[in-house]
């Protein structure tokens, strides 16, 4: 039976984890540390917010005094690593929080669970799941990054997420810690907060608004559905090497324009407009140092550790759409506030 603290449990990835994780390992402790900035929300694990192993925790990972005690109150022997401040423009506009959170963030976990784990010879694994941005940008023709691929990162988040995967390598190799990094490549499914590209793009459509499409849109991402990283973790955390890293993809390189295309086009299908959802799509002015393509080889980790995806991406964008179709309350309350002032911040100027 694993003690573990989840980080981060409360935002897209952390909670499709915390419920991946109750689901398959029901007599797991699961604790679950999260500052609920604008990306948490306690909304996202309403249906198993009871459950007797469960347990939410509000606070900051940077709080050692706060991190120390949960440690010793719950007995932690797993930390799986998914606080911190992920997208990639609020980077380019506010780097501050990002060096806050995911570089001095990380390095006050890792603090906690040196200090306490020293004297531990338990199976005691730290699992810091970071991303394929540090990596930078492949050109066209380019292989896929492996985990021997030099780190390049070009966003402010990419290189407080390149800091954070250094500190976590260093703990390893310097104090012996149990320490595993995974490089994941672009998640997507339910709960996604509506300012990455595609539920931006589906909240945008169905309330008629244009669909901002950065620069020729010409970029390419690969898309992993979310549950398929949480079992990928999952595989990593049973029996993943201590000192590795494992890079996490789904060979599915898509075009930003031919992705914004299909859910225009589905959506005309299961929610037809006026016209079609298309003619709202917007070309913006482009992201500075806009990384032209990411794509992960996840050679490794299916060989080694006998993981691969259970979702194409046909049944992912299908459940995806249909989830935020069904869940448009949801979206609606995760875009009052906060998220109004920051779409109007980002894209007052770019849509006009
Ligand atoms: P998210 O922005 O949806 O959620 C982040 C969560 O961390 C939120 O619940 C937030 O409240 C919490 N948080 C932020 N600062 C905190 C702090 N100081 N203390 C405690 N909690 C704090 O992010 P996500 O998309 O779920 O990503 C989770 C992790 O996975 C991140 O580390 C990200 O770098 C990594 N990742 C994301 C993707 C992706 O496509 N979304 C891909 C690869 C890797
Ligand atoms: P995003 O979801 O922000 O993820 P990341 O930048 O971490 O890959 O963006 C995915 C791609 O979509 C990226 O190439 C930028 C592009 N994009 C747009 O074209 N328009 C948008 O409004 C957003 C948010 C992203």
């Amino acid at each position: 039976m694993r003690r573990i603290l989840v980080t981060g449990g409360a935002g897209f990835i952390g909670s499709n984890f915390v419920r991946y994780w109750l689901k398959h390992h029901p007599r797991d402790r699961l604790v679950n540390l999260d500052l609920l900035t604008y990306a948490g929300n306690l909304e996202n694990l309403r249906d198993v917010e009871s459950r007797e192993q469960y347990r939410f925790v509000h606070g900051d990972i940077s709080d050692g005094v706060l991190v120390e005690h949960l440690f010793r109150e719950e007995e932690i022997d797993t930390v799986v690593h998914f606080a911190a401040e992920s997208h990639v423009d609020r980077s380019i506009t506010g780097p501050s929080a990002f060096i806050d959170t995911n570089v001095m963030g990380t390095f006050a976990l890792l603090e906690v669970a040196r200090k306490i784990w020293a004297t531990d010879d338990t199976a005691c694994r730290f699992l810091h799941v970071s991303t394929d941005e540090v990596y930078g940008s492949l050109g066209p023709n380019d292989p896929p990054f492996t985990e021997r691929h030099s780190y390049a990162p070009n966003s402010p988040y990419s290189a407080s997420k390149a800091a954070s995967d250094h500190l976590v390598r260093a703990y390893g190799e310097t104090y012996g810690m149990q320490v595993i990094t995974t490089n994941c490549s672009n998640n997507y499914g339910p709960f996604q907060f509506p300012e990455k590209l595609i539920p931006l793009v589906i909240a945008n459509a169905l309330e008629g608004s244009p669909i901002p499409v950065y620069g020729d849109g010409k970029n390419i991402r690969d898309w992993l559905y979310v549950d398929d990283h949480c079992s990928g973790l999952e595989a990593v955390i049973e029996k993943g090497r201590l000192g590795e890293v494992y890079n996490i993809g789904g060979s599915n390189e898509w075009c930003n324009i031919d992705i914004v295309q299909l859910i225009c086009q589905r959506l005309d299908e299961l929610q037809p407009g006026k016209a079609p959802y298309a003619g709202l799509i917007t070309f913006v002015s482009d992201r500075p140092g806009h990384d032209l393509r990411y794509a992960i080889d996840s050679d490794k980790i299916q060989t080694t550790l006998g993981w691969s995806p259970a979702h194409d991406f046909q049944s992912g964008i299908e459940q995806t759409i249909k989830w935020y179709l069904e869940n448009r309350e949801w979206c609606e309350h995760v875009r009052s506030g906060e998220y109004r002032q920051y779409y109007e911040q980002q894209y007052g100027q770019r849509v006009g």
